[in-house]
């Protein structure tokens, strides 16, 4: 039965991050602005989510973070100079069509590092009174179909509360939020428990919260007060459990089938930059070549 369901127009996306796996490269310039073949790490983040329909992008930014903004606004120098040399109009639709927007972008920022559930927290007056998205951009979902339009059918279907998970081996549940799920093998099962980065044989099951979340807007109201968790930080998932407590918010797992790239570590970023670019019919010949001769 499909229950009657607000739609979801907006979607958060944290970028705060001040990317120290990455250093030196993320000293100076943002890690989402890092190139995964020939587009930055948070254009890929972004298709995905207009893929699924999504409207209005809220950032919620730092320091040093500008050239985001920058990043998804006209170029005027770089379009005249593309137009004057002539030829160049599939270069042009590329960017053109890469831009948000005007009115499509919000930009918010999370003045101290402390934590997920306090970077959506900065996002609440944006969001306002409405179900929303929120989209980790660290972590690229590479699969068949994007990966949060999936859970908007889902959503569709059952309403409620929507995250996204995937199965990872046993010795690396501590690293992640971990779900329990009444039907592990289901694509959409409702979900029996939550526990951010559970201590190393206690985990639920090995299906980890990989970074996409379709949220009500009561989550707010729980981050305001969440006490510090996992890593001294004020965690997303402390709030989903004690919002799942409420027999009126339902929270469904839905199973990401594809790979996904954490392109906040470094070997992550390189491999998202070989499946991408395999994927790419100017690029995927040539490569495997290079690659063979390497290896
Ligand atoms: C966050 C979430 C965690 C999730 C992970 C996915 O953790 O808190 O539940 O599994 O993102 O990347 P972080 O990576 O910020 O430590």
């Amino acid at each position: 039965m499909t229950a009657k369901v607000r739609r979801i127009r907006k979607a958060v996306l944290p970028v705060a991050g001040l990317g120290t796996r990455f250093l030196p490269a993320t000293k100076a310039m943002p890690k989402e602005m890092l190139n995964v073949v020939d587009r930055p790490v948070i254009q890929h983040v972004v298709d995905e989510a207009r893929a699924a329909g999504i409207e209005h992008f809220v950032f919620v930014t730092g320091r040093n973070k500008g050239v985001i903004e920058d990043h998804f606004d006209i170029s005027f120098e770089l379009n005249a100079t593309l137009e004057a040399r002539g030829n160049k109009a599939a270069e042009l639709k590329e960017l053109n069509d890469d831009l948000l927007a005007a009115g499509q972008t919000s930009f918010t920022r999370q003045q101290s590092p402390l934590g997920l559930g306090h970077a959506v927290w900065c996002a609440r007056e944006i969001v306002g009174d409405e179900p929303f998205a929120l989209l980790l951009p660290d972590m690229l979902h590479h699969g068949a179909t994007p990966c949060l339009a999936d859970m908007m059918d889902a959503y569709n279907e059952h309403g409620g509360n929507h995250i996204a998970v995937s199965p990872v081996p046993d010795n690396m549940t501590h690293k992640y939020g971990i779900v329990g799920v009444a039907d592990a093998t289901a694509k959409v099962s409702q979900i029996t428990g939550m526990v951010e980065k559970p201590p190393q044989g206690t985990a639920p099951s090995n299906l980890h919260i990989t970074g996409r979340y379709i949220l009500q807007p009561e989550i707010f109201d729980l981050l305001e007060n969440q006490e510090r968790g996992a890593g001294g930080e004020i965690q997303l998932t402390d709030s989903m459990v004690t919002m799942a407590d409420d027999p009126t918010q339902p929270f469904y797992a839905v199973r990401f089938d594809g790979e996904i790239y954490d392109c906040g570590s470094k070997l992550g970023f390189l491999t998202a930059n070989i499946a991408y670019a395999l994927d790419r019919d100017d690029l995927a010949a040539d490569l495997k070549a290079e690659i063979a001769k390497l290896i």
